[in-house]
């Protein structure tokens, strides 16, 4: 598999990225990492339609909103995010971005060129809930054909799973991961890029599957493990 590990980030980057940590509520922002990577597929693959899942205060949907023409879709249940990210990118115009406050709506559009994957998870709680739940990436990715890129920020083991197994009924995928890097002497996590592409082959994408399956063996134990804890009650 392709590994990148980003050492050093562009002004840009670090730029949206202390706006964003500045306001309130940053504590779940993108890293520098996500910002840098989703500049990169902006200026190199320049996406006309973009789904975020996970806006939060806004730091993705205002980077994409600036760096590309692209039409952006947006989900985000939190009221307090909401809000905060509404502010954020009204100046944009509401012409170029929609945000879908429930997870269980399907998406606005049927195609997509990026897919970003930064919440909508259905984890954790009170201030630290991810929004969504734990089979919102599987329903909503079900309604979207094509897709040609998928971002998934962090590690979110268990909704890269459910990803792959929604992508194997249509497409073979190619994973390029990035690895974490330190910024200001803390360990930043990367993220996880997916290309895919249209198959036929029944075959094909089963072998595909289990590819990546086995090379990106963690988000399959981590699902498993969740799903066995969930039974036994833990
Ligand atoms: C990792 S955050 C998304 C961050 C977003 N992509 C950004 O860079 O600004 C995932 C989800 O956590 C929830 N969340 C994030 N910050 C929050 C806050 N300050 N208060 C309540 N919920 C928050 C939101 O529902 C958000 O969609």
């Amino acid at each position: 598999m392709k590994r990148i590990k980003i050492e050093k980030f562009r002004p840009e980057t670090l730029e949206i990225y202390n706006y964003f940590k500045q306001q309130s509520g940053s504590e779940h922002i993108a890293k520098p990492t996500t910002i840098e990577i989703l500049l990169d597929i902006c200026r190199e693959q320049q996406p006309k339609k973009i789904l975020e899942l996970g806006g939060g205060i806004g730091t993705i949907s205002y980077l994409l909103l600036s760096n590309s023409t692209a039409q952006v879709d947006i989900y985000e249940d939190n009221d307090f995010c909401f809000n905060k990210l509404e502010e954020r990118i009204s100046p944009f115009g509401d012409v170029r971005f929609k945000v879908i406050k429930n997870y269980h709506e399907m998406p606005p559009a049927k195609e997509y060129d990026l897919v970003i994957v930064d919440g909508g998870s259905g984890k954790g709680r009170g201030k630290d809930f991810d929004g969504g739940y734990m089979m919102a990436v599987s329903d909503i990715l079900k309604c979207i054909d094509p897709v040609k890129t998928i971002y998934v920020e962090g590690y979110r083991h268990i909704q890269r799973w459910l990803i792959f197994k929604v992508l194997r009924k249509k497409y073979t995928y190619k994973l390029i991961r990035y690895d974490e890097t330190s910024f200001q002497g803390k360990r930043l996590s990367g993220g996880l890029k997916i290309e895919c592409k249209f198959s036929q082959s029944k075959i094909l994408r089963l072998v595909n599957f289990i590819f990546w399956a086995i090379v990106e063996w963690y988000p399959v134990r981590n699902f498993i493990s969740y799903r066995f804890k969930k039974l036994i009650g833990k």
